[in-house]
């Protein structure tokens, strides 16, 4: 089988390289299984063509759950977030809960680390806390056509 000549240092590259390959699948089948490590919120479906009609998402905005607990509810369409101004508070748990009834859109807001992927068919779900209060951009960042650059709201943390 090793009849033909591999010089040494390509040899010790292939095994090198070949090693590495498998400790890192093993890796991220263990994360993906072992730890549970999933993409965010990529679990929970929703028939995209009654989006408007199923809850929560019949009833669109923010809602207040707790003392510092809120969830936030919102469509991504095109080409357009609805609703495309909300109001929350500063150092609360903000749930989002975003899905789309088209085509694929990202909600990201600039200089968070909110970013989601709005998967038509899907419900992407994201945890954040605003530490600062001020105005912040919601953008989509995953083009969606015609309009993509100009889909954008708002979120003002008071
Ligand atoms: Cu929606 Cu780009």
């Amino acid at each position: 089988m090793f009849n033909i000549h591999i010089p040494r240092y390509e040899r010790i590259w292939l095994i090198v390289g070949s090693a590495t390959l498998v400790i890192f699948l093993g890796l991220f089948g263990f994360m993906a299984v072992g730890m549970n490590l999933n993409p965010p919120g990529h679990m929970m479906t929703i028939d995209p063509q009654a989006v408007t009609v199923t809850p929560p998402f019949n009833n669109l905005g923010v809602r207040k759950l707790g003392l510092d607990d809120y969830e936030v509810t919102m469509i991504a369409q095109m080409f357009m977030f609805q609703p495309d101004t909300i109001n929350v508070p500063t150092g609360a748990e903000i749930r989002f809960q975003v899905t789309s009834p088209d085509v694929v859109h990202g909600l990201e807001i600039p200089g968070t680390n909110v970013n989601m992927m709005v998967i038509p068919g899907h419900i992407t779900e994201f945890v954040y806390t605003f530490k600062e209060p001020g105005e912040y951009l919601i953008v989509c960042n995953e083009y969606c056509g015609m309009g993509h650059q100009i889909m954008m709201g708002k979120v003002n943390v008071q």
